[in-house]
């Protein structure tokens, strides 16, 4: 039917079916407007199905000529910005299917042989996603990379190390950062384990039984790279649990990036003073002229609610659906695709962002003083002296208590004031209560000892190299 031809059927309805409620129908169904996003990946599992039904034999080395000419030419068209996407042939695959049929005649109306949109459209998705998932993990590599010489280049550096949002122990800036880059690092192995599941082939379920052409469907497989076909094609056509798993993956990474930008907003704020992120990431205000906002950090924590949002969408659209595939499944692409959009985005912003961090360590270092943060390490020097650990541990709450009262750190009470706590205390304490001995007192695998921080930084050079 031509557009004029639709045209003239709509305006033949009843009044009550006037145009712009068929409009809004056509709207409501059409996905077109979104998915042909999905066009490489579209014309690549086309072009798969196409060779494979010529070395079956069920289409002839003409037509698979013709039709293989044709979809090179249409995705040349769509490069150049040259295709008319048209909402009445609703998507992706019937607008170039149409197409392919304009350019190269009665082969094209072949190219449909043993296969539906059905395991069309979830081909599509895997395919389009699996490499959308390779560039993320070299994304989340160039992250990793940008903290792991953050934290080589601030191994010494200090800051009081927070449990419950109050100073606990002095920790290495390395080492925290570090933190985050076992974050991602596991955020990259979730994403390595999803794609093999992603990476499965569901052409050859057609509609959801399968087809009765003799189609070799891991030779597809094959010619896709994928690492297997699906085995069931009523599970193929319609679990969209693949998607589910990437936007967990996704989710994930973005709650890690929203830790990593409310410790960056705290940090900046003048309570803290620790660091300065560079002017470009920052904005001012239009009524306070001395403000600079760490917008890039909270917008990233904003987006991170829309990221999981998208997760829970997903979830919810395949809850409850039967077998085998429903329209529902159309809605799996707007929130995937803005999932990936809003992740690639923040990871490449928060790369370059983290590399021109500035770190002011006289302001850690005072803020570490503060606090008692080193109560533990004269805790721990008195149990190496015989006392009990509770014991110790309320020994040196007292001593907190009196510094508390005289309104200095524990670090800065007198030897004789301390030995009045217990007479086991000798001069060398005050090298256990600096935060370097502090630090350098924690050199056990994991910990924020320099030393330690210096060895967890080669091993990652290592491992993203
Ligand atoms: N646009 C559809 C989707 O995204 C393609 C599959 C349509 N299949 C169907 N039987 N209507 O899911």
């Amino acid at each position: 039917m031509s557009d004029n031809q639709l045209a003239n059927k709509s305006q033949a309805w009843s009044a009550l079916f006037s145009e712009p409620m068929s409009d809004l129908v056509k709207r409501y169904t059409a996905s077109v407007g979104f998915d042909q996003r999905l066009w490489r990946a579209d014309i690549t599992g086309s072009l798969a199905h196409a060779e494979m039904l010529a070395a079956q034999g069920i289409l002839s080395t003409e037509d698979h000529a013709a039709i293989q000419r044709g979809l090179n030419e249409i995705a040349a068209e769509i490069e150049a910005g040259q295709f008319e996407w048209k909402l009445d042939l609703e998507d992706v695959h019937l607008n170039i299917e149409a197409r392919l049929t304009e350019r190269v005649g009665i082969a094209g109306k072949r190219l449909h042989t043993g296969r539906s949109r059905n395991d069309q459209v979830a081909t599509d998705v895997r395919l389009w996603l699996r490499g959308e998932i390779d560039e993320i993990s070299s994304l989340l590599r160039a992250l990793q990379s940008v903290l792991v010489e953050k934290a080589a280049e601030h191994a010494d550096v200090i800051l009081p190390g927070f449990t419950h949002l109050q100073v606990a122990q002095p920790v290495s800036f390395g080492h925290h950062l570090l933190a985050y880059v076992e974050m991602f690092a596991r955020d990259a192995e979730r994403l390595a384990d999803a794609r093999k599941r992603v990476n499965r082939l569901p052409l050859g379920a057609a509609a959801l039984a399968g087809t009765s052409y003799p189609l070799d469907r891991e030779r597809v497989a094959r010619t896709l790279g994928m690492d297997g076909v699906c085995q069931n094609s009523l599970d193929a056509v319609s679990d969209r649990d693949f998607a589910i798993e990437f936007s967990s993956a996704a989710a994930l990474v973005m709650i890690h990036i929203s830790r990593l930008s409310e410790e960056l907003i705290l940090w900046m704020s003048q309570n803290f003073g620790f660091i300065a992120l560079p002017d470009a990431f920052c904005t001012g205000s239009s009524i306070m002229p001395q403000k600079k906002n760490p917008d890039v950090p909270e917008l990233a924590r904003g987006k991170t609610g829309r990221v999981v949002g998208h997760l829970v969408g997903l979830v919810t659209l395949m809850k409850g659906q039967p077998l085998a595939y429903n329209k529902d499944n159309q809605e799996d692409k707007e929130p995937l695709f803005d999932t990936v959009d809003t992740l690639k985005d923040t990871l490449r912003i928060f790369a370059d962002m983290l590399a021109g961090l500035t770190v002011k360590p006289e302001a850690m270092r005072a803020a570490a003083l503060k606090g008692h943060a080193t109560a533990t390490d004269l805790a721990d020097y008195l149990v190496k002296k015989g006392l009990p650990f509770r014991d110790a541990h309320e020994v040196v709450a007292h001593a907190v208590k009196t510094a508390s009262q005289q309104g200095v750190d524990l670090a800065a009470l007198t030897l004789a004031q301390l030995q009045a706590f217990d007479a086991r205390v000798e001069a060398d304490v005050f090298e256990v209560l600096s935060l370097e001995g502090s630090l350098n007192a924690r050199n056990v695998l994991g910990a924020t000892a320099p030393a330690q921080v210096r060895a967890q930084v080669e091993r990652h050079r290592a491992r993203l190299a």
